[in-house]
């Protein structure tokens, strides 16, 4: 039998070179007339290791990383294919405590995989959801999914059974499933990591949400800076077809559900769902006023559930081992796992699945190991550009809805991005009006007209000619813009920037000539 290695071909491991290190492999084994099966892999989260080449042996996966394309031939002669002992050895995987500390309900089968094989799908658990959520029924299948108490992951946090009731519970000739694969949050990759890695799980998702709620066809957004994953999902698409997973008749059943994957309007806008909407039906990606909530007037003006990637991929977990054993995951009104994203200038960045309820510190110090610098950790931006900075001093906040709402901040995508001691808080202040002046809409004045002045205003309070009043102008327009704005991206830049203000005060108070001499 030939011994199996893996390499992945996800977007991360390609950039850092796993394709020529796979074909060094595959070279090298010929030369050497072993015969070895090479198989393509989405990536375990663990980018420090990219490229990370596994081994399948009687004793598990052993692992070897990162390997640099020239050391093919050493990896050979040192014996890998059977695990054997070489200075990039790790061994086995699942041992590695990074992966071993994780609780990975979506994410199991991410880099274990060959992710466009439906057959080795199935094999690693795969279809089990959907099946269970076929022999329950529409209603049942809801109810399951509401019972598990879990929140949409794309940033609102909103009950995804409740979305999917309402709905369900509208009468219409045709209804549409969304999957919001934008992922336009900094520091954030899971939705992207989950499409490379095992696309058909977010198709069993959908399909089970499609199933569920009486819609027949859906669509998936994805961001156009993600060619790979959006031709990744486009086969993956074409294999559920070949397998019966999606068209007329899924899995055998009575139900029909077909998808489409579309390409993103590049904007960042465009990951609000109502301008998600505009942008499929082929407009600019601006916001349309709710009510009507698009569960009820969505797509084509017809009732669409629409859902991040991760909150479609966490379904078919809850409905293969019930809404109980999910929420015994998490804390409070934070139930299942969430898998959150390590940036920045982190020494382990990568992606961490654990149920709700670790902190800040957990994350950033036990996965993360600090700062890539080896400098401290001044600031932490937790849920994306229009997130809170955290100082270094909270780092105990859990990392749950509440708790975060409570400390002034949110989980967002659950993107985590860490700054060491050199970051100039007053320049992210700034940024954050920046990103919202480049990415509005325009089809409101609080965020057009507002973000605009927000950068004037922090560069008059960075020159220091009066800052106290300059500072007090600052909170007044972040007020207008959290109560004025018609949507969350105006509504919420202004917590970047007071969370800099409020724990950063120093930043803004610097003389001049020591930012210049800076
Ligand atoms: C400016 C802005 C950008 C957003 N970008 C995204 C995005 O990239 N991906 C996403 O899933 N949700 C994004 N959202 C949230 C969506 O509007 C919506 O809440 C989400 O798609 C609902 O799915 P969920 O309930 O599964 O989270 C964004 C919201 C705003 C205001
Ligand atoms: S807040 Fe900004 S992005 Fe949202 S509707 Fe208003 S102008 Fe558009």
């Amino acid at each position: 039998m030939s011994v199996r290695v893996f390499v992945p071909a996800d977007s991360s491991a390609l950039s850092v070179g796993a394709d020529i290190v796979a074909n060094a492999i595959r070279d090298e084994a010929r030369r050497r007339g072993l015969d070895i099966e090479l198989v393509r892999t989405g990536s375990r989260g663990l980018f420090w290791l990219e490229p990370l080449v596994e081994v399948g042996t009687p004793a598990g996966r052993i692992g070897y990383g990162p390997v640099a394309p020239g050391e093919a031939a050493q990896l050979f002669e040192a014996g890998f294919l059977s695990g054997g002992p070489h200075p990039k050895a790790l061994g086995r995987v699942d041992d590695i405590p990074y992966l071993a500390r994780q609780q990975r309900l979506i994410f199991a089968r991410c880099g274990v995989t060959d992710p466009l094989s439906l057959d080795d799908y199935r094999r690693h658990g795969g279809l089990k959801g959907l099946e269970r959520a076929l022999t329950l029924g529409p209603k049942a299948t809801v109810e399951e999914v509401f019972a598990s108490g879990l929140r949409g992951r794309g940033g609102a946090g909103f009950p995804t059974g409740i979305k999917w009731r309402t709905t369900a519970g509208v009468d219409a000739d045709q209804k549409y499933v969304v999957c919001n694969a934008d992922e336009g949050d900094s520091g954030t990759f899971a939705d992207r990591m989950l499409m490379e890695g095992d696309p058909f799980l977010l198709i069993e998702g959908m399909a089970i949400a499609g199933v569920s709620v009486g819609a027949t066809r859906g669509y998936v957004y994805i961001r156009s800076e993600y060619p790979h994953a959006f031709a990744m999902f486009e086969k993956a698409i074409e294999r559920a077809r070949v397998g019966g997973l999606l068209g007329p008749s899924v899995l055998g059943s009575p139900h029909a559900f077909e998808l489409e994957a579309r390409l993103g309007a590049g904007a960042y806008i465009c990951g609000e769902e109502t301008s998600l909407l505009e942008s499929l039906e082929g407009r600019r990606g601006q916001i349309r006023p709710k009510p009507p909530l698009p569960a009820i007037k969505g797509l084509f003006g017809r009732p669409t559930v629409i859902n991040n990637v991760l909150s479609f991929a966490s379904t078919p977990w809850i409905l293969e081992h019930g809404s109980k054993a999910y929420a015994a995951y998490g804390v409070g009104r934070s139930l299942g796992s969430q898998p959150f994203q390590l940036a920045g200038n982190i020494r382990h960045g990568g992606l961490v699945e654990l149920a709700f309820g670790a902190t800040l510190r957990d994350l950033i110090e036990g996965f993360g190991g600090g700062s890539r610098t080896g400098r401290p950790i001044r600031a932490v931006q937790v849920g994306g550009p229009l997130g809170a900075y955290f100082p270094a001093s909270l780092l105990d906040t859990p990392l749950d809805y509440e708790a975060l709402a409570k400390a002034g901040g949110m989980l967002g995508h659950g993107g985590i991005v860490v700054f060491d001691d050199t970051v100039d808080m007053a320049r992210q202040a700034r940024f954050a009006f920046e990103f919202c002046a480049k990415e509005s809409c325009g089809k409101c004045t609080p965020c057009r007209i507002g973000s605009t002045r927000g950068v004037e205003t922090v560069d008059k309070i960075i020159a220091g000619r009066d800052r106290a009043s300059d500072i007090q102008l600052l909170r007044d327009l972040c007020e207008v813009m959290t109560d004025g704005s018609l949507c969350a991206l105006g509504g919420l830049a202004p917590m970047p920037v007071l969370s800099a203000l409020n724990h950063f005060s120093e930043d803004f108070a610097r003389t001049p000539a020591r930012v210049a001499a800076e």
